[in-house]
Order: C-alpha cells, then sequence, then structure tokens
C-alpha cells in the first residue's frame, strides 16, 4: 500500500481557455496536514475541485492511496473517503444543525457508526451541540464553518479538503476552527488545507506548497518557509529591507 494519501503529478486544468492549474505536482502523506498556499486566483480551488472530480484535468495524474483518479465519479471517491469542505461554508440553511450533520452520513447506512461520529462531532464542536435543533441558517459565521467541517467528519472520510477555512471569520473562531483540525489530524486523518492566511497555514501545516499563478513556485517544511526571507516579504507582509 502507498504510503501515500495523496499524489498529484503534473496536473493541469483549464476552463474553456483559461490555464488555472499548470503543472502541478504535490503529496500529502498518510496522517500529514499539507497546505496549499498562494493569492487569490492562484489556482488553489481549482486544485480541490480536480482530487474530487468536480473539475477534469486536462492532463496529469491523481491518486488517491495509490489509486489512480482518472474517470472515478466524484460520488465514487467521496465514498471512498474523501470529503471536500468548500469554500464559503455551504450549509443547508434552512435545514436544523442535525440534519445537516445527518446528511453528512448519508452514504453510511449503519446506524451505530453514525450515532458515534455525531457525538465525536459535538465533543470537538461543543457550540455544535448546544444548537443541534437550530436552523443552520441562524448560526454565526464560524459555527457554519464548524458544521460544514462536521459535516465532512460525518462521512468517515480518511482525507479531509479544506478550503479557506478561515475566511471571513473573527480571530477568535478561527483560532478555536484551527484547534479543531489540529484535533482532527490527531485522530489520524489526513489533511490538505488550502488558506490565504499564510501565516495561520504554516503554524497548523507540516509541510505546504506555495501556488503562484498555477505553478507551484516554493515547497518545503513549513517551519522551513516560515523563515523564507521571499514568503516572509509576500506573504507574512515583512518589509524585506527590515
Ligand atoms: N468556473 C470557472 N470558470 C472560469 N474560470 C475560472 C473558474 N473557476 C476559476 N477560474 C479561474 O481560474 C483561476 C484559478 O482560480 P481558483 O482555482 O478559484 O483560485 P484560488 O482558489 O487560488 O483563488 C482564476 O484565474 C479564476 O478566475
Ligand atoms: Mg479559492
Amino acid at each position: 500500500m502507498s504510503d501515500l494519501a495523496l499524489e498529484i503529478r503534473d496536473l493541469r486544468v483549464a476552463y474553456g481557455g483559461i490555464v488555472a492549474v499548470k503543472g502541478i505536482s504535490l503529496d500529502v502523506g498518510r496522517g500529514e496536514i499539507v497546505t496549499l498556499i498562494g493569492a487569490n486566483g492562484a489556482g488553489k480551488t481549482s486544485t480541490l475541485k480536480s482530487i474530487v472530480g468536480l473539475v477534469p484535468p486536462i492532463s496529469g495524474t491523481i491518486r488517491l492511496f495509490g489509486r489512480d483518479l482518472r474517470g472515478v465519479p466524484t460520488h465514487r471517491i467521496v465514498a471512498d473517503g474523501v470529503a471536500l469542505v468548500p469554500e464559503g461554508r455551504a450549509v443547508f440553511s434552512s435545514m436544523s444543525v442535525r440534519e445537516n450533520l445527518e446528511l453528512g452520513s448519508f452514504l453510511k447506512r449503519e446506524k451505530a457508526g453514525r450515532e458515534a461520529r455525531l457525538e465525536r462531532c459535538v465533543r470537538l464542536f461543543p457550540r455544535l451541540g448546544e444548537r443541534l435543533a437550530q436552523e443552520a441558517g441562524t448560526l454565526s459565521g464560524g459555527e457554519q464553518q464548524m458544521l460544514a467541517i462536521a459535516r465532512a467528519l460525518m462521512g468517515d472520510p480518511k482525507l479531509i479538503l479544506l478550503d479557506e477555512p478561515s475566511l471571513g471569520l473573527a480571530p477568535k473562531l478561527v483560532a478555536q476552527i484551527f484547534e479543531s483540525i489540529l484535533e482532527i489530524a490527531k485522530s489520524g486523518i489526513t489533511i490538505l488545507l488550502v488558506e490565504q492566511n499564510t501565516r495561520l497555514a504554516l503554524e497548523t501545516a507540516e509541510r505546504a506548497y506555495v501556488l503562484v499563478t498555477g505553478e507551484v513556485a516554493l515547497q518545503g517544511s513549513a517551519a522551513e518557509l516560515r523563515e523564507d526571507p521571499r514568503i516572509r516579504a509576500a506573504y507574512l507582509g515583512e518589509d524585506p529591507a527590515a
């Protein structure tokens, strides 16, 4: 069996004539937290969408636990253990928190496992536990992000793809959500984290890839990249001359 949860080679993604991802390669080891960072429009979301088959690559390969995903439909990829938590959260606002969570496990037939996972989500996000009967649309942005992550966990994934979980949230909630991401990783789930908040991403992940206009410009351990002057100047808002 492959030691890699995810192995991407020379991936290219295009929308009509616009090439959004220009031949990137990246690896995510089993149980690792890897972050994909880069400015708006760099191709981060397109990469995540192509992993779950929502946008077909024009070339390149994507392997999930050693298995080539070419031609595999999204529902199969999800059933095989990949959960995408999309940008902007997308919870079902007129449904209750509990119903949103239950939807996350609709592929799983056994009731016992479902209840155990619901309990795990509530332990991880006590705020959701207090609001199970509440309509999801009435939650704060941070709580909706928690719900989106918890819903992904309800499907018992092996790999979670998180698309900008910090976007638009108050710092206190962001800190809580990133604590939870670390907890999730401790439970053995592999995480590919897309973030524009470079500082936070490099504090959370073990390794990082920096995307610039659809290409991997830099890669390495998060600790190395935190000290890299190019990263400090371009992404951490530090003056290189200082
Ligand atoms: N559905 C789409 N149709 C056309 N162009 C798109 C679409 N989605 C993204 N793009 C373009 O692809 C590029 C990469 O976008 P995206 O993957 O969303 O980047 P990021 O998530 O890093 O902000 C951008 O130039 C964007 O305008
Ligand atoms: Mg994006």
